[in-house]
């Protein structure tokens, strides 16, 4: 019995040493064109989905207000997702691409 107790907590001990798969904090896009690619592009390259944003000059600040605040069907981005310097980049990227 006391020899189940004690596997049971090593094994609870186990559970709790298991390495943090999410990388919280220290996470970066590499630029703006991979937000674009992996977030922005299902939805807005091609697709039913978004009207084209590459190619039409929209205004950097403009692409940014969207992104933070939603637009009718288009989602919010938060900061834990897109901060602000990876939005900055994006928002280059797209307005002059
Ligand atoms: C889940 C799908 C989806 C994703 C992902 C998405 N969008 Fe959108 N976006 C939309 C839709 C739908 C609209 C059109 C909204 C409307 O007019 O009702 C839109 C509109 C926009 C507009 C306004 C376009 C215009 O013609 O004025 C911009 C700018 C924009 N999105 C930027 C982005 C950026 C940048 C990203 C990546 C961070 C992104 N969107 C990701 C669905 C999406």
């Amino acid at each position: 019995m006391l020899a189940m107790i004690v596997t049971a907590g090593l094994f609870a001990d186990a559970a709790w040493a298991a390495p943090e798969k999410v990388p919280a904090s220290g996470f970066a896009w590499k630029d703006g064109a991979e937000v674009y690619i992996k977030v922005c592009a299902y939805c807005h390259e091609g697709g039913p989905v978004g009207p084209q944003i590459r190619g039409r000059e929209l205004p950097a600040v403009y692409v940014q207000t969207v992104v933070r605040n939603g637009f009718r069907a288009m989602p919010a981005f938060r900061a834990s997702e897109i901060n602000d310097e990876s939005l900055a980049k994006l928002a280059e990227y797209i307005s002059k691409n």
